[in-house]
């Protein structure tokens, strides 16, 4: 029996204008691979939601003087629209301040970790903000990184060197919202998770020797030589004086009061990757259907594969934060909970294909600098395969990349003449000389097209396997022109005119390449694809595997050829560029 595969994206945080960098860096890589499972009739589940916790989105409610609960609906309400246009195919796009399931699985997850020794109370020094009387956290804090130097770091990670940070460590702390207020250190205390005994643990040691083996170089680098081998695993404050979050719950497992804890919450990356559970629940529910599929694993099973697709940022909570979390839920005794059971664990990621980040033009995307890109005008005026098609091709897989405006052109022109015009002219010739019906393939055979096919879908999908998309994307585009020698080396528009069989011949071989194309375009452009099965007058296809490759019989008649892709002018990029470069920088 196959696995079930569940693949998450990053729970983008509600407050965060989405940008063209989240979208190649989390949620696209992980849509063209969920698509791919889903076209060759995987048991795949893809699963995501807004982060609507934590200072991030404190923060920006604050300074609009909204109602937190508002200000994160408004959140989930663009991002489920962006995400939309671009056809990104959640099966679940959740909240994480949904009370039900999420709050109280989050507070399961607290108690669990806590009862298994993994959380611990402790006293600690916490930035105090005199003017305002309270503690400051995390975003609300910047400083200089004591990682690399950063000046600029944030309270909890560093944007230049992507170290999860600690705010009372920073170099020169200040206060985000107001540098002139005196920070000043005081006594306070917090449950810590203690992350040091994770590379040791009984669960997650084996399990890490297999999870690094398949982990690109960027990630196992960041995961193993700088943090686990590097600077080596601390225990860390999960719990903050916080108006907004999941109540850290006043009642342990044994229903022992947990005192004090009145004004505290979950941290927010305690509680987020938790979200994941809750939406896969929360789809569960919708289609009565058991999230426990997806999620738990008897022992000595494998149980589901859990894919996480992220930004370069968030590795070190999906690669050791979070397995810890899952692996630290075993708890003896008889207590009626949500998650596993005797016999039972939460599955671990198999992977965690962490993507770098995408500048625009040679700079980072700011929205304030008015360097940017507007996704909704670009895709209205583009497309969504388009879109697609070129943020694939340009995605930042094994380091930083660009969204480069001559380039847009330059690949999405290649796509019109090697992918659009190569089935138009084959559709269009033998609409007009073979009555638009599959001619007779004669004495000849299907070997050489049988053959391209077949080497391109399997690179295809070891492409895929591997996250390596923009491979992936390439055997699709080779198997064109592959199609586009064979026209070279067979000449139909010349055989016409001396063989009409022989002309036929070809023809009914070319066409082969078509119903091929339109599958390995799936995943990537599946505008394109459904498109193209129009002009081939086929059905839409249903799940399975794609070899052998569909074939065309003779006489099969053909739909209507149209234009797939069309080329973008000149101008049109300069005046993209104008506009760019004319706005005003600060
Ligand atoms: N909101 C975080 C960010 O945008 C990502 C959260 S991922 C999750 O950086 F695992 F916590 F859900
Ligand atoms: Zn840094």
């Amino acid at each position: 029996m196959t696995r079930p595969i569940l693949v998450t994206s990053a729970l983008p945080y509600a407050n965060g204008q989405p940008h063209f960098g989240h979208l190649v860096g989390a949620y696209l890589p992980a849509d063209v691979f969920v698509r791919y499972h889903r076209m060759i009739g995987s048991d795949v589940l893809y699963i995501c939601g807004t982060d609507d916790h934590g200072v991030a989105n404190t923060l920006a409610a604050e300074k609009e003087g909204v109602p937190y609960r508002e200000f994160v609906q408004r959140g989930w309400d663009v991002w489920n629209d962006v995400c939309g246009q671009l056809g990104i195919s959640f099966d679940n796009f959740s909240q994480t301040c949904r009370e039900v399931p999420h709050y109280a699985l989050a507070q399961e997850f607290f108690l669990r970790c806590k009862k298994s020794g993994h959380i611990v109370r402790r006293d600690i020094e916490q930035l105090y903000s005199p003017k305002t009387n309270r503690f400051l956290a995390d975003r609300y804090v910047v400083g200089e990184c004591y990682v690399c130097g950063h000046d600029d770091a944030r309270g909890d990670e560093c944007p230049k060197c992507g170290s999860w940070l600690e705010a009372n460590r920073l170099k020169n702390p200040r206060s985000r919202t107001d540098p002139e207020d005196k920070l000043e250190l005081r006594a306070a205390w917090q449950f810590e998770l203690d992350l040091k005994p994770f590379s040791e643990d009984p669960l997650v040691k084996p399990w890490l020797t297999e999870f690094r083996k398949g982990l690109k170089t960027n990630v196992s680098k960041f995961v193993f030589e700088k943090m686990i081998e590097g600077e080596g695993l601390e225990s860390r404050p999960i719990t903050r004086d916080l108006p907004w979050g999941v109540p850290v719950p006043n009642v342990d497992l044994d229903g022992q009061p947990i005192e004090d804890v009145d004004g505290k919450v979950l941290y927010v990356w305690f509680d987020a990757p938790i979200g994941y559970i809750s939406s896969t629940m929360e789809w569960a529910e919708r289609e009565n259907k058991d999230w426990r599929r997806y999620w738990i694993r008897k022992d000595g099973e494998d149980g589901a594969r859990l894919v996480h697709f992220i930004g370069k940022d968030n590795i070190a909570f999906h690669c050791i934060v979070f397995p810890s979390m899952l692996a630290w839920q075993q708890v003896d005794g008889d207590y009626s909970l949500t998650g596993p059971g005797k016999g039972e664990q939460y599955v671990l990621p198999e992977n965690v294909p962490a993507n770098e980040f995408f500048n625009l033009e040679g700079k980072k995307f700011s929205k304030s600098d008015q360097w940017t890109i507007d996704i909704g005008p670009f895709i209205e005026k583009y497309g969504v395969d388009r879109t697609r098609y070129y943020l694939i091709a340009a995605m930042p897989e094994t380091s930083d990349s660009d969204f480069i405006w001559r380039d847009f052109k330059a690949r999405n022109d290649k796509l019109a003449n090697a992918f659009g015009n190569f089935a138009s002219r084959i559709l269009k010739f033998v609409a007009k000389h073979f009555d638009n019906r599959v001619p007779a393939l004669g004495s000849e055979t299907l070997d050489r097209v049988t053959n391209e096919v077949r080497t391109r879908t399997e690179a295809m999908a070891r492409a895929i396997e591997e996250y390596r998309f923009r491979n992936a994307l390439d055997e699709f585009l080779g198997l064109a022109e592959d199609g586009n020698q064979f026209l070279q080396d067979t000449q139909p528009w010349q055989l016409r005119k001396t063989d009409l069989a022989a002309c036929g011949a070809a023809l009914h071989q070319a066409l082969q390449y078509l119903p091929a194309l339109s599958a390995l375009a799936q995943p990537f452009v599946p505008g394109l694809a459904a498109s193209l099965r129009t002009q081939l007058n086929l059905a839409p296809r249903g799940a399975g595997p794609l070899l052998p490759s569909e074939r065309l019989a003779e006489g099969h008649a053909l739909g209507e050829a149209s234009v797939l892709v069309a080329k973008i002018p000149d101008e049109v990029i300069a005046s993209e560029l104008e506009a760019l470069r004319g706005t005003p920088e600060d």
